[in-house]
């Protein structure tokens, strides 16, 4: 099957990033959020970008136009009807999933793919909640989406091989590598990231090692971009919170409990980057390590 037009639903930092992909890579794109203010927020995060792209020579001024122009935001789901694939980006929580797959279900034809970025839950659920569960599957991005090249294609029990190899091809036409997944809580990326997340933090709370020697470690002995307390703070530690919570319902493993120190920090509202503190405090130039309370 053809994809000639493509919805997203939810307009942060996910459902912002696939759009921008996906208007720049000539796909007519309507992004679907509650709120107006949302919508500018992930709009103007977007034409940030792209403005940011051309600066640097990246993108020709030609190109930023042409994907401005794929791009329409809207606060009606009704717009999505004419929409080959839908990509659901909303919040982490299976009965809000349900309800938005049961409703594209009412408003898109019978042949449109729904898909789902959910980073932990199971797209059976989702897929269960429509008519339709041979075209619903997983494509998770990873932030953020503009540089991070990989997409999970998240294949169902109920998942048919056309819908697959549709949604494969379609996170390859962005740009993107995919990688066939089944539908396992944290499909590939975040069954092993997650305990790796977990375990730094248990690492903090047994006072193994400073938060910046932490960091450091992983950085120049693994050679990752980031280290562990960074990522969490750049993922948001809300959002850890809600994926461990998730995947240890799932699976009962302690290795997924969410640790008491994170479980603290959430409540505290130090959700890391995006609040402007989390394992690191972001108010001043350079971020400075937090003081945990430890
Ligand atoms: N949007 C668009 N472009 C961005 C960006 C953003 N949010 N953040 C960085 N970039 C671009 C920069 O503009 C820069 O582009 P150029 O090379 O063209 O100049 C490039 O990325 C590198 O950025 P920086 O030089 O500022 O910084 P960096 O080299 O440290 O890279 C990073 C930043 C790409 C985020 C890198 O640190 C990294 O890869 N970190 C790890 C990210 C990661 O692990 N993501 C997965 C999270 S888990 C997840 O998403 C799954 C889940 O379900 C929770």
């Amino acid at each position: 099957m053809a994809i000639k037009k493509v919805g997203v639903v939810g307009c942060g930092l996910m459902g912002a990033g696939i759009a921008q992909v996906t208007a720049e890579a000539g796909y007519p794109v309507v992004i679907r959020e509650v709120e107006q203010a949302f919508l500018d927020r992930g709009l103007g995060m977007i034409e940030k970008n792209w403005a940011r792209a051309v600066e640097k020579g990246k993108l020709t001024a030609e190109a930023r136009a042409k994907a401005a122009a794929n791009l329409r935001g809207t606060l009606s789901l009704e717009d999505l009807r004419d929409c080959d694939l839908v990509i659901e980006a909303i919040i982490e929580n299976i009965e809000e999933k349900k309800k938005l797959f049961a409703a594209l279900d009412r408003i898109c034809p019978p042949e449109t793919i729904l898909a789902s970025n959910t980073s932990s839950l199971t797209v059976i659920e989702m897929a269960m909640a429509t008519g339709r569960p041979d075209r619903v599957c997983g494509l998770h991005f990873f932030n953020p989406v503009p540089v991070m090249k990989l997409v999970e294609v998240v294949r169902t029990v109920r998942t048919s091989e056309g819908t697959f190899r549709t949604a494969y091809e379609f996170a390859r036409s962005v740009g993107k590598e995919p990688v066939a997944a089944k539908d396992n809580s944290g499909f590939i990326v975040n069954l092993l990231l997650v305990p790796y997340l977990l375990d730094a933090i248990r690492a903090v709370e047994a006072g193994v090692a400073s938060v910046e020697d932490i960091d450091k470690g992983m950085k120049l002995g693994c050679g990752h971009p980031m280290g562990p307390l960074t990522l969490l703070d750049f993922v948001g530690l809300d959002t850890t919170s809600y994926i461990a919570n998730i995947m240890f319902e799932e699976y009962r493993e302690k290795r997924y409990a969410p640790p008491p120190l994170l479980r603290k920090m959430v409540q505290a509202g130090f959700f890391g980057k995006k609040s402007g503190r989390g394992f690191y405090d972001y108010s001043g130039p350079e971020p400075k390590v937090a003081d945990l309370g430890l």
